[in-house]
């Protein structure tokens, strides 16, 4: 069976090595990311790979930008919602704790999986083996002992919290829907020092996410396949 996959913020990082893991798998893949994001790669990717790779423009804090996409798109079966920003890093002081980053944090983080899941709601409905993943973070788990990056942490409690949701509203349908922490990764994000390349994660999250089923819905999962606390 031919599997149409999505992932946004597909340009760079994560949802780059991703999008790459696809297309080693012999996938199709659909990628967006913003007007203003460096895509030379995922040109370089789609020239590389004819038919294979799709690329369309979609800040995820614009539901427009994604409804615009949505129209383009006619068959999905996995939405992989992975763009993302961290914004202060520090504690209580930091000057980025400022309406303009907490803003943009909790719109990208929260708000984007949201308008996403929603913009592509009708094609993931006719699927025959729909799936939904989150990529959240460790760092929104309720048990937690850092004392740094408030928004970012929250941000990712928040989007665990609306997967919740979503999976109650979902399951009469039968798509599932998960949130996964994709480990520490070396991207602009994760930092040089980080466990993990963007390699290794994507072929984990590539692993993991054909095994996803109704019984895993509503949950949260190390890149692993592990199960995480909410
Ligand atoms: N790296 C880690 O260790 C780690 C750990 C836990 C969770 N995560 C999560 O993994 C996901 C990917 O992170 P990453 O490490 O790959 O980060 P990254 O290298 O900084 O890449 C972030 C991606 O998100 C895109 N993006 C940001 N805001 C966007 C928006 N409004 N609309 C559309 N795209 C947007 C960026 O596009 P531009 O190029 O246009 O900015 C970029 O493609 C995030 O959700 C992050 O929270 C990462």
């Amino acid at each position: 069976m031919n599997i149409n996959y999505l992932i946004t913020g597909a340009n760079r990082g994560i949802g780059l090595a991703l999008a790459e893991e696809l297309i080693s798998n012999d996938k199709k893949v659909i990628c967006l990311c913003r007007e203003s994001s460096d895509s030379g790669k995922l040109i370089s990717l789609q020239t590389k790979n004819p038919g294979r790779v799709e690329l369309y423009e979609a800040d995820v804090t614009v539901e427009n930008d994604l409804i615009g996409a949505s129209k383009k798109i006619e068959n999905l079966d996995v939405l992989v919602c992975n763009a993302g920003i961290m914004g202060a890093r520090g504690g209580m002081m930091d000057e980025n704790n400022k309406y303009s980053i907490i803003s943009d944090v909790l719109m990208t983080n929260v708000a984007g999986p949201f308008f996403t899941i929603r913009a592509f709601l009708d094609q993931i409905k006719q699927s025959k083996n729909p799936k939904i993943i989150i990529i959240s973070s460790h760092m929104g788990s309720q048990k937690h002992s850092g004392s740094e990056s408030y928004f970012y942490r929250a941000s990712k409690a928040a989007i665990n919290n609306i997967m919740t949701t979503f999976s109650n509203e979902l399951k009469p349908i039968e798509i599932p829907i998960v949130s996964v922490h994709p480990g520490w990764v070396r991207t602009e994000m994760g930092g040089n020092f980080a466990t993990l390349s963007t390699q290794e994660s994507a072929s984990s999250l590539y692993k993991f996410i054909q095994k996803i089923d109704m019984a895993d819905s509503g949950h949260f999962y190390n890149y692993d396949g592990s199960k995480l606390e909410l």
